[in-house]
């Protein structure tokens, strides 16, 4: 991303984050560990997903223009996040960056920093397996 001031414009922008966010969601629903936490209509999440990418990763601040401070770890508080969930959260989003055809410097650098907030949100213990 020499010549590119962000991970945003590196990337190719909204239209890119679109694609991202539209094949990541789908991965989400149907991972047994992940589908359950979401809604049935997914198209606000996707919204709002698409608004707070953008800005995370150097564009325009969409998010906070519309929603104020993103305070996201206070936001994912109403659910369960386990090390293995946000581990899938992660591959899910690996995946999608790479179906998009980001290159693969760039989809390293985006799960790099993506990867500190995933942790950062985990508010609940390993389920054990009670075997
Ligand atoms: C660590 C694993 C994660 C899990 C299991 C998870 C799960 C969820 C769930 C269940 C929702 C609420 C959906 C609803 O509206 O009903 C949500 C919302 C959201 N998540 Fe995550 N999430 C994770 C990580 C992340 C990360 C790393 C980011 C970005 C850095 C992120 C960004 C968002 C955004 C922007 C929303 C919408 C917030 C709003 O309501 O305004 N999530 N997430």
């Amino acid at each position: 991303m020499s010549s590119y001031a962000t991970i945003y414009d590196a990337i190719g922008g909204a239209e890119t984050i679109r694609e991202i966010v539209t094949r990541f969601y789908p991965k989400v629903q149907a991972h047994p560990l992940l589908g359950p936490l979401f809604p049935e209509d997914i198209h606000p999440v996707m919204e709002k997903q698409f608004l707070f990418l953008s800005q995370f990763l150097g564009g325009p601040p969409l998010y906070s223009d519309e929603y104020g401070h993103p305070m996201m770890r206070a936001r994912h508080l109403p659910f369960p996040i386990t090390p293995e969930r946000a581990e899938a959260w992660l591959a899910c989003m690996a995946e999608a960056l790479s179906e998009t055809g980001v290159p693969e410097s760039l989809q390293k650098l985006t799960i790099e920093r993506l990867s500190g907030p995933a942790h950062h949100f985990i508010n609940t213990e390993s389920e054990s397996s009670h075997s």
